[in-house]
C-alpha cells in the first residue's frame, strides 16, 4: 500500500516553504484519494480544532467532512466564543489547544492590518506544539490553491502547466484577502505554470511574493506576467480566475471611492471569453456575488468549474492532513 506524502515542515502556512516535489506529491495523493485508490484512515483517533475568527463555508465544511472521512474528528471554534474575546492571549489559547488537539486549522486576519493575520498564525504555530494549517490569512490561502491546481490538472492533464491561467482582480464591495493570489503565484512559480495577473493600478501584490516567484521561475521554466488591462490579459487565456483583493496602497476610504469608478472594467463577462481561447474555463474560489466580479452568464455558464473547484477542497485537504498529522 502506498503511503501518504510526508512533508519536512510541521505546519502548512505558506507555499513558499515547500519544494516542487512536495507540492506535486500532495497533488498526486489528492488524486488517489479522490479516485478512491486510497481509503486509508489517516486520522483514526485524532481530534482537530478549527480556530476561525472569520466566516467560512467551504473551508470549514470540507475540513470537518474530510477529517471524518479519514477516521478523525474536527471541531469548529469561533474565536469570538472563546476566552480570547475576554483578552486571553493567543499564546495561552494556542498552548492550551495544543494540549487537547492533534492539529489546529486557523483562519484569522483583519483586513485593516495586512500581516497581522500571519503573525497570529505564526504565534499559534509556535506555542501549540502540534501541526497548524493555514485556512486563509491575509497573505496566503494554500489549501485553496492546492485544490485549484488539482482542478487544473484534472481538466488539462499534464499539460496544465502550459495553459495560460489569468488571475484577475474583480470588483467586490467587500475587501478580501490577497491569500489566493500569493499562494497561486508561489505554487505556479514552483511548478512552472504560465500565469498572468491582471489588476487595476494600485493593486500590486506583495513584492516579497513576486521576488520569490521570479527566482523560482528561473528553475521551473514557467512564466509570470502582469497587466493592468483585463481585455488584453484575456487574449489567448485558457482559464480566467477572478478574485477580489484589497489594495496594499490605498486606505479603505480611498479604495471604496476608487473601486466604484473602475468596477465596470473589472467584471468578467462573455466579452472577455471572446478574446480567450475557445472553451476557456471560468474559475472562482467563491463566495462571490453575481454581477460584481463576474456576470451570472459566465459564472453559471457551461465552462464554469467553480463547483469542481469547491469539491476538490475536500480531496486536497485530506492529502494535506494525511501528510502533516
Ligand atoms: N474559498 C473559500 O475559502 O471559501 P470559504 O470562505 O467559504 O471557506
Amino acid at each position: 500500500m502506498r503511503e501518504a506524502m510526508k512533508l519536512e515542515k510541521r505546519n502548512f502556512i505558506d507555499l513558499r516553504d515547500f519544494s516542487r516535489a512536495e507540492l506535486e506529491g500532495l497533488i498526486e495523493h489528492g488524486f488517489r484519494i479522490k479516485s478512491g485508490d486510497d481509503r486509508q484512515q489517516y486520522l483514526r483517533g485524532k481530534v482537530l480544532g478549527l480556530l476561525f475568527s472569520v466566516a467560512s463555508t467551504r473551508t470549514r465544511i470540507s475540513f470537518q467532512t474530510g477529517a471524518y472521512h479519514l477516521g478523525g474528528h474536527a471541531e469548529h471554534y469561533n474565536a469570538a466564543d472563546l476566552q480570547m474575546s475576554n483578552h486571553e492571549t493567543l499564546m495561552d489559547t494556542a498552548a492550551v489547544m495544543g494540549r487537547f488537539l492533534d492539529a489546529i486549522i486557523v483562519r484569522m486576519y483583519d483586513m485593516n492590518f495586512y500581516g497581522r493575520g500571519r503573525e497570529s498564525i505564526e504565534t499559534i504555530a509556535r506555542y501549540a506544539n502540534v501541526p497548524v494549517i493555514n485556512a486563509l490569512d491575509d497573505k496566503d490561502h494554500p489549501c485553496q490553491v492546492m485544490a485549484d491546481i488539482l482542478t487544473l490538472k484534472e481538466k488539462f492533464g499534464r499539460d496544465f502547466r502550459k495553459k495560460k491561467v489569468v488571475m484577475t482582480w474583480g470588483y467586490s464591495k467587500r475587501q478580501k484577502s490577497l491569500g489566493v493570489l500569493h499562494s497561486m503565484m508561489s505554487a505556479g512559480a514552483l511548478l512552472g505554470m504560465n500565469l498572468t495577473f491582471a489588476y487595476p493600478e494600485g493593486y500590486d501584490l506583495d513584492p516579497d511574493y513576486v521576488a520569490f516567484a521570479r527566482k523560482a521561475l528561473e528553475e521551473s521554466g514557467g512564466t509570470l506576467e502582469f497587466s493592468n488591462d483585463l481585455n488584453a490579459a484575456s487574449e489567448g487565456a485558457d482559464v480566467i480566475y477572478v478574485k477580489n483583493w484589497k489594495s496594499l496602497k490605498l486606505t479603505r476610504e480611498e479604495e471604496d471611492q476608487y473601486k466604484e469608478t473602475i468596477k465596470n472594467d473589472w467584471c468578467v463577462s462573455s466579452a472577455h471569453y471572446e478574446r480567450a481561447n475557445p472553451g476557456a474555463l471560468y474559475m472562482d474560489c467563491m463566495p462571490f456575488i453575481r454581477g460584481e466580479q463576474v456576470t451570472a452568464e459566465v459564472a453559471d455558464g457551461p465552462n464554469s468549474i467553480i463547483y469542481d473547484q469547491a469539491e476538490n477542497r475536500l480531496h486536497m485537504q485530506k492529502a494535506i492532513m494525511a501528510a502533516l498529522i
